[in-house]
């Protein structure tokens, strides 16, 4: 396994004891808890974050990715449902879309908002058939599972042939005046005015942790070969503002091999 998988496994976590850093399921526990804490003001804090253009960046990514009506749609890490809304827009149908979350009271805010189907469980662990889905996806929560190459081989098996994955992340901008700006924004300013806006001091923490993950993901390089590892074919990634990427794979079909 490479050294930025194993940075990414251990991308340090507010909050965490060092034990926890690990793939153990006190990990995972914690994780949970604390998107459980964070569900009342995700969407606010959601909308400060990307100026209010969250959901249409996100629609944009999923259209350019190809998804179209008909499409049967696993969204990974759904949360309150910002990613899986976009894809209903999208394929049009309530029953296209399967919602995965490990914390409950993300999926019900989601459950309240789509009323799509959701299953509460890890996405190391997906309790789903092979070959279920057309499209796998997975919005901003790549920086959270402990093992990346395990989340992706799952979301392997459970696409068809041909089927696509796609994953929205944010990263931290490779030139030093884009870094210099989105520490201060993301990483300073965010915080405070979370904690304005909502009055909340877990909304502070959240965006905290947020610029923690998002200062020590793994290289976008190092994404793509693990998701080439893992099984998926031409994987490339498109990056705006050097701050927000979109990967996109495909699992190869019968006849394709590997490349
Ligand atoms: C930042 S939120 C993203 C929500 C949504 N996809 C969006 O676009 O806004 C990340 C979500 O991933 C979930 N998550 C984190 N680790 C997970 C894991 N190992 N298995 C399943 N869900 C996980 C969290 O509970 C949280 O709801």
């Amino acid at each position: 396994m490479s050294n930025d998988h194993e940075r990414l496994k251990m991308t340090r976590l507010q909050g965490l004891r060092p034990e926890q850093s690990a793939n153990s399921p006190q990990r995972l526990n914690a994780v949970r808890d604390l998107f459980n804490r964070s569900a009342p003001f995700y969407d606010q804090v959601n909308e400060v974050f990307s100026l209010r253009s969250g959901a249409w960046y996100r629609r944009f990514c999923l259209r350019r990715a190809g998804l179209r009506p008909g499409a049967q749609v696993v969204d990974i890490g759904v949360g309150t449902g910002l990613l899986a809304r976009e894809a209903l827009s999208l394929t049009g149908d309530p029953r296209s879309v399967i919602g995965i979350d490990i914390s409950e009271a993300m999926l019900a805010i989601a459950h309240k908002n789509l009323g799509i189907p959701l299953v509460q469980c890890a996405a190391e662990a997906l309790p789903l058939k092979p070959a279920i889905a057309d499209f796998v996806t997975m919005g901003y929560a790549l920086r959270h599972v402990a093992d990346l190459e395990v989340v992706l081989r799952e979301a392997c098996r459970i696409l068809q042939p041909g089927g696509r994955i796609v994953l929205l992340e944010v990263g931290a901008p490779r030139f030093w005046i884009n870094r210099m700006l989105a520490t201060a924004y993301v990483g300073g300013l965010l915080p405070l005015l979370s904690l304005l806006l909502t009055r909340k001091r877990g909304a502070r923490t959240l965006m905290r942790y947020h610029w923690d993950t998002i200062a020590n993901i793994m290289p976008r390089e190092a994404i793509v070969r693990v998701m080439t590892e893992s099984g998926f074919s031409r994987v490339k990634c498109e990056s705006y503002f050097d701050l927000f990427q979109c990967y996109v794979g495909d699992k190869p079909s019968a006849a394709q091999p590997n490349a």
